[in-house]
């Protein structure tokens, strides 16, 4: 079976991707975005006509014309709850309608009042807060101001467009205009003649676009999901193709390519040291987006004099071309990058908490071929005593590749088999991709043909395409009757008597066919309601991981679902978790997943990790420790592997490399409930998990362009190490001199003075804690995650100049839905005069036996004798202390987590 499956990979897969670019389109060689991309700029066509203008309490609208072709379109600008404005535009009557994209949003934005300062015939100005928008008639533009700064120009350069078709007595497009992108059969011919498809229902050229100019910003970032820089670089015509979003599988994908990946995140945020400002283009169809920066990256030392202010050389310029929909474009006003989050999270949507055990380790490997290798390898990592939490099925536990079924002799025993790994507290997550195999007799093909579940060609007829069963169908998941059927499927993935239900991996998902034009499906391939996949591709998987996250509640609603995506879209944060995908084992690729996933972690994914050692090729062993150390600072830990590569599993390796392997797990380990509390934060206040430093020091200019370095939370800040053979890391130290850092492997203090070179070796990667932070760590080694539950807790205090730290935990059943009915503790610690004292946030209890075994205090004051501590129960208690340096350790509080107490320093 191994040996068919591999025979399909390399004829039909590697083969016809042998060179990644050759397989897939440029911008040139996409005749919507050719066209929209040859607009010439400042000979804008559109006016807006402010005598239709009409006035609500919360928009106004008016009617916007093409005076060339003399067609009509409705534009709405709305004020939005949170400072946000929200620009529609569609035609007012058009032969087609536009697809708009639906269940992306998370429900509708609430919206917000607006008053009209001005109106005449040229322009209106409406404000809203502190916020103001200026219509102009002639050419039509609109500027956003923040107080009375200029932040976006929207249509400032004239790029804005909507094609439409004109209406004659005959349905006919522009002279001389290629109509639609590449139909289906032929992957290699990109154009084709559009009457010869079209013939039943023409609906020509429908792109749109829009140009966005942020004046003052030095950086864009956003735009997930491309393997490039966190900041996004200068495109255009003659350079860097525009970054393109279509969800593709690109195989062996490049580094520093705007080419498209499995995501698309439609959203950017412009950034100055003064300003923030963020746009979102909520368009599900094929999309490219060119970038101009006035200034070139990688000549920061240029900015380093400035003043920090708004010069008038700095600007960003952003060109959104999308070949079909309407134009549906948020403004996040800012003004610093964590309202710019919080803004478009309060659009799309938060993560939902996730169960404890999904942020442990995760050992995945195309594949573990039988139910004893599953064993033996969970039985390897308790002997070499290794925490792990969950093992991991890639698609050859299948029957056939058949999902929802069971190999029959090499996985005979699934019940069995999750009762022996959940018996050591250890979960599993199979995959699930969307490919039916055709094969009668299979259930699920059998109900989806005789229920008509499948996407269609243009002519009607099921659509057959190439995957990893080989013929194969796919699921229309846009229609309720599929999504409804689909969803109870997850029910055939439970055993009754197994505590530790299985979760899911939905990949393929964008979706893949390996026959298909760029290894995709059609865009003429037909959906609910008659909608052409090209009108919603990059939704597919998004929509997909919807029903697998609603068939996980149906099949236990009293379990947090745990669901990895490799496609997704803006939104899909509420489902499920993303990797970076098919990686190689290079030191590039492991520099590639901190930018990568910060990426993501903007564009409301934090749930987001990097294959662990990569997947394609085999690393070297001190890449492989190297990738375990940086990727325990990454929200979605796992190891995986082709299955062409060696066994990689750190058991496997001498003592020196293991015990480094093993030091990084259990690193991970201790700060899972950091964790924790910030998945809870981030689902209670919408701010990333990890950002990148930008984020978190936005007024500091000299970071605007590092990506080796993440912030985890505000607290801890790592840097990956990418070369081989390293003994000093050029450190970035943020924040200024009265900031501090504590190093995590030596407890020294630094301060916040910029770069450093930090002598480091193989044990470790610099990692901080920054001063004025208390994280709560557990400190003792176990097996699995799910075993650590009546641990105590060690108090980390990394105290600031004024010797002051506060930090925040989270405590609940780490895997049920009673947090939203107040079963949880919301722990606020805070240490200043002296005094560490711990509270609760919410008047909540949640029971549990943990309780403070150390507290740790960084930079601590001299001369402390003995420490006090008072609580209800403990009152008055006399504890131990003593110093390592300036380290001062409180031994065995001994209070419980539960209750507030104080620990004074005598
Ligand atoms: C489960 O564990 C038992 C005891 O170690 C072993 O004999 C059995 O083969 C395992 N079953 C499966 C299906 O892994
Ligand atoms: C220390 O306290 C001063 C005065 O209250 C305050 O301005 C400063 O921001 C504090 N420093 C830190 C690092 O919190
Ligand atoms: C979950 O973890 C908490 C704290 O880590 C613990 O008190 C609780 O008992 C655990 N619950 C379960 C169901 O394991």
């Amino acid at each position: 079976m191994i040996l068919r499956n591999l025979i399909y990979y390399f004829l039909l897969y590697k083969t016809c991707l042998a060179v990644v670019k050759d397989n897939f389109r440029e911008c040139e060689q996409t005749s919507f975005c050719r066209r929209l991309r040859n607009l010439k700029p400042d000979q804008s066509r559109y006016i807006l006509n402010l005598n239709s203008l009409q006035v609500s309490e919360n928009s106004v609208e008016a009617e916007l014309l093409n005076r060339n072709e003399n067609v009509r379109f409705k534009l709405i600008l709305s004020a939005l709850a949170g400072n946000i404005f929200r620009v529609y535009a569609d035609e007012i009557s058009p032969i087609h309608a536009r697809y708009r994209v639906q269940g992306v949003l998370d429900g509708e934005p609430q919206v917000s009042k607006i008053e009209i300062l001005k109106r005449d015939k040229n322009e209106v100005i409406v404000q809203s807060g502190n916020n103001k928008a200026i219509l102009k008639a002639e050419p039509f533009q609109i500027e956003f101001f923040t107080s009375e700064n200029l932040v976006a120009v929207v249509n400032g350069r004239g790029l804005f467009n909507i094609e439409h078709l004109r209406r004659k007595s005959n349905i006919e497009v522009k002279e001389g205009e290629e109509n639609k992108e590449e139909q289906s059969e032929d992957s290699g011919a990109w154009e084709e003649n559009f009457k010869s498809h079209h013939d039943s229902k023409p609906r020509g050229p429908e792109g749109v676009a829009m140009d966005i100019t942020f004046p003052g910003a030095m950086r864009i970032y956003g735009l997930p999901e491309h393997a490039d820089k966190l900041a996004l670089r200068t495109t255009g015509p003659g350079g860097i193709d525009p970054y393109r979003l279509y969800n593709l599988d690109v195989f062996e994908y490049i580094l520093d390519s705007t080419m498209a990946l499995y995501g698309a995140v439609p959203v950017v945020y412009a950034h100055s040291a003064t300003n923030t400002v963020g746009a979102f283009w909520l368009n599900a169809a094929e999309t490219w987006v060119d970038i101009q920066n006035s200034k070139d990256q990688n000549v920061v030392s240029s900015f380093v004099n400035l003043v920090s202010g708004q010069t008038k050389e700095n600007k960003v310029d952003v060109h959104f071309m999308s070949e079909s929909g309407v134009v549906d474009l948020f403004i996040l006003m800012g003004p610093s990058p964590k309202d710019c989050v919080k803004q478009y999270m309060s659009l799309t949507g938060v993560a939902p908490l996730p169960q404890y055990f999904t942020l442990g380790y995760h050992q995945s490997r195309w594949n573990y071929i039988t139910e004893d290798d599953v064993t033996t390898v969970v039985e390897n990592f308790d002997e070499y005593d290794l925490p792990l939490d969950t093992m991991w099925l890639d698609i050859e536990y299948t029957d056939g590749k058949k999902y929802f079924t069971w190999d029959p002799i090499k996985f005979a025993h699934p019940d069995q088999m999750l009762k022996n790994i959940s018996s050591t507290g250890r979960h599993l997550v199979v995959i699930i991709d969307p490919h039916v195999k055709r094969e009668s007799g299979y259930f699920l093909h059998d109900d989806a043909l005789a229920n008509d579940y499948y996407v269609k060609t243009k002519d009607g007829n099921v659509y057959e395409g190439w995957c990893w069963p080989g013929s194969s169908s796919y699921p229309d998941f846009f229609d309720p009757k599929v999504s409804d059927y689909y969803k109870s499927l997850y029910s055939k993935l439970r055993y009754d008597n197994v505590d530790n239900d299985i979760m899911i991996w939905n990949d393929m998902n964008e979706p893949s066919v390996f026959n298909g034009p760029e290894i995709t499906m059609p865009k003429d391939c037909l959906h609910y309601e008659g909608w052409e996949h090209r009108h919603l591709h990059n939704l597919y998987g998004f929509a997909y991981s919807a029903i697998t996250y609603k068939g996980l509640l149906m099949r236990n609603p009293n379990k947090r679902p745990f669901i990895l995506t490799r496609s997704h879209f803006a939104g899909s944060q509420r489902y499920a978790a993303v990797w970076t995908g098919d990686n190689d084992a290079k030191w590039e690729h492991l520099a590639a997943s901190y930018p990568m996933c910060l990426s993501e972690a903007l564009g409301g994914i934090s749930f987001c990790g990097a294959d662990v050692g990569g997947f394609f090729n085999n690393p070297d062993i001190e890449l492989l420790q190297r990738w375990y150390q940086a990727g325990i600072w990454l929200p979605f830990f796992r190891a995986h592997a082709h299955i062409d590569t060696g066994r990689r599993e750190p058991y496997l390796f001498p003592e020196d490399e293991r015990h480094r392997i093993r030091n990084a797990l259990l690193m991970r380990y201790a700060h899972l409930p950091l964790w924790y509390t910030l998945f809870y934060e981030h689902e209670r206040f919408g701010e990333p998990v990890i950002r990148p430093l930008f984020y978190v020091f936005p007024k500091e200019v000299e970071v605007i362009d590092i990506e080796n370095q993440i912030v985890i939370g505000d607290s801890v800040m790592a840097h990956v190490i990418s070369e081989s053979g390293a003994s000093t890391a050029n450190v970035y130290l943020p924040g200024g001199p009265l900031t501090y850092w504590y190093d995590l492997n030596t407890l020294k203090k630094y301060n916040g003075n910029g770069w450093m070179s930090l002598s480091v070796n193989l044990d470790f990667i610099p990692v901080f804690y920054k001063g004025g932070k208390i994280i709560s760590r557990k400190d003792r080694p176990r097996r699995a995650s799910t075993l650590t539950h009546r641990d105590p807790f060690t108090l980390y205090v990394a105290l600031d100049n004024n010797k002051s730290a506060k930090g925040t935990l989270f405590i609940d059943d780490n895997e049920s839905f009673e947090y939203q009915k107040g079963k949880y503790l919301y722990i606020q610690f805070e240490f200043k005069n002296n005094e560490l004292k711990s509270s609760l946030i919410d008047a909540t209890d949640y029971e549990t036996l943990e309780w403070i075994e150390k507290v740790i205090i960084l930079g601590a004051p001299a001369g402390v004798k003995k420490a006090v501590l008072n609580s209800n129960s403990l009152n008055f208690m006399e504890l131990e202390v003593h110093y390592i340096d300036d380290v001062l350790i409180i031994r065995r509080p001994g209070v419980s987590v539960r209750e507030p107490f104080t620990i004074k320093l005598l």
